[in-house]
């Protein structure tokens, strides 16, 4: 498979067969996300393979994405977070070229993936995961195989609606108006639903509320 080929073939898969991933085929994808560049070429990411019904439970009962119900293999992301360029985040700039390595191997080797952040805040992944102190959850990687053949996405900007020359010059600035306003309390409610314990009924509330993609 050429590269253009991967880059504009992979799609995000949230249904798979129940035919598991090898653990070889796993690490392979792995592998690939071990050859991305990281700052100060430290290499910190760390990967958990998640392959057991309870941790998907548990991931599920501290707010994640619904359709984790019926996934049985995913890969859990962490990075070493001891940087000293905190301004750029650099750890999880590090961990996201793993992650984009990894979901391209993936789709060479035919198996489909979904880059998931619709997971329990930190905190809880810390525990349910028991990670040290030093690594940071960045992202769960779910996985399995496909049966059918995903449509390709078409892009909402051309190169021309994103570049400018030496100077920031696209037209689509936005004002920090109401609509700024209400992505603040997004993001507080959000914070809150991460945080609040035993959440079965609120659960129930915020499937009607995530996110619904096209496949
Ligand atoms: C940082 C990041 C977080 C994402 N989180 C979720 C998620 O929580 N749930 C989900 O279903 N998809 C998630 N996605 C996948 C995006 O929805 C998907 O990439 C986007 O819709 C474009 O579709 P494509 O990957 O098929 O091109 C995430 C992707 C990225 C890069």
């Amino acid at each position: 498979m050429n590269l253009d080929e991967a880059i504009r073939g992979r799609r995000s898969v949230r249904k798979y067969t129940d035919v598991p991933v090898p653990d070889d085929v796993i690490k392979d994808i792995i592998e690939a996300g071990l050859w991305a560049p990281s700052a100060c070429n430290r290499q910190g990411s760390a990967f958990i393979i998640i392959n057991e019904r309870e941790k998907f439970d548990e991931l599920l009962k501290g707010g994640s994405a619904a359709f984790l119900k019926n996934v049985n293999q995913a890969i859990l992301v962490l990075y070493d977070n001891r940087t000293d360029n905190l301004e750029y985040r650099d750890h999880i700039q590090s961990a996201c070229a793993a992650i984009q390595n990894m979901l391209l191997k993936a789709y060479e080797l035919g198996v489909g993936t979904c880059w998931i952040n619709n997971i329990p805040n930190k905190k809880k992944l810390k525990k349910i995961f028991n990670i040290p102190w030093n690594y940071e959850p960045v992202a769960l990687i779910s996985m399995g195989y496909i049966d059918y053949k995903p449509v390709t996405c078409k892009r909402k900007k051309t190169v021309e609606d994103c570049v400018s020359y030496n100077t920031f010059g696209l037209k689509d600035t936005v004002k920090k108006d109401k609509k700024y306003l209400s992505l603040k309390i997004k993001r507080v409610l959000r914070k809150i639903y991460k945080a609040v314990p035993g959440k079965k009924l609120l659960l129930k509330f915020a499937g009607k509320y995530e996110k619904k993609f096209d496949n």
